[in-house]
C-alpha cells in the first residue's frame, strides 16, 4: 500500500482504499489507524474523518464479525423494510447501530445496495440477500453462526 501511495500522482485518491486496509487490519478505523492513514497519504486526520463517517462500509467503532447493512433506500422502504428491520432486531436482541454480546453481528442501515428487484434486502460483507422474509432472515442468519462456529472450531484444533 505505501509503495502505491509513493507512486500516485495524488495520493488522496487511494483513500479509501488505505481505509479498508486499515480496518480490515485493525477490526475498525481507531483514531491512531485513522492519524497513521491521513500521515501516508499527506491529508490531515479531520479530511481522512470526513471521508470515514461519509461511507458506509468504513466504521468508526468496533463491529461484529458479519454487519449486516440493511438497506433503507425507497424501494425497499415500500416493500417491508421496516418488517425486516424488525426482525433482525428482535432475533439478534440489539437495535440498529449495536453489536451482538457474542461480537458475531452489526446491524447497520445503508443506501441504496442496487438490488431493488431483490427488496427488500440486505448485503453481508460482498453479498446480497432478498426479498427478505423472516424465514429467509433466520435461514441466513444460522448458516452464518454455522460458519463462525467451524471457524472457531478450526481455530482451536489448530492450537
Ligand atoms: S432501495 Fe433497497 S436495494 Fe435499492
Amino acid at each position: 500500500m505505501e509503495k502505491r501511495i509513493r507512486e500516485a500522482e495524488h495520493p488522496r485518491e487511494l483513500a479509501v482504499d488505505v481505509m479498508v486496509a486499515l480496518q480490515n487490519h485493525y477490526g475498525y478505523l481507531t483514531d491512531d489507524a485513522l492519524r497513521d492513514g491521513a500521515a501516508l497519504m499527506g491529508m490531515t486526520p479531520l479530511e481522512l474523518e470526513e471521508l470515514a463517517t461519509f461511507y458506509d462500509f468504513t466504521y468508526r467503532e468496533p463491529v461484529g464479525k458479519y454487519v449486516i447493512h440493511v438497506c433503507d433506500g425507497v424501494v425497499c422502504w415500500m416493500n417491508g423494510h421496516k418488517s425486516v428491520v424488525e426482525h433482525l432486531c428482535v432475533r439478534l436482541g440489539v437495535g440498529v447501530g449495536e453489536t451482538t454480546p457474542d461480537g458475531l453481528f452489526t446491524i447497520l442501515p445503508t443506501a441504496c445496495i442496487g438490488y431493488c428487484d431483490l427488496s427488500p434486502a440486505m448485503l453481508i460483507g460482498r453479498r446480497a440477500y432478498g426479498p427478505l422474509s423472516p424465514e429467509k432472515i433466520d435461514e441466513v442468519l444460522k448458516r452464518l453462526k454455522e460458519q463462525a462456529e467451524q471457524a472457531n472450531a478450526g481455530q482451536r484444533e489448530m492450537r
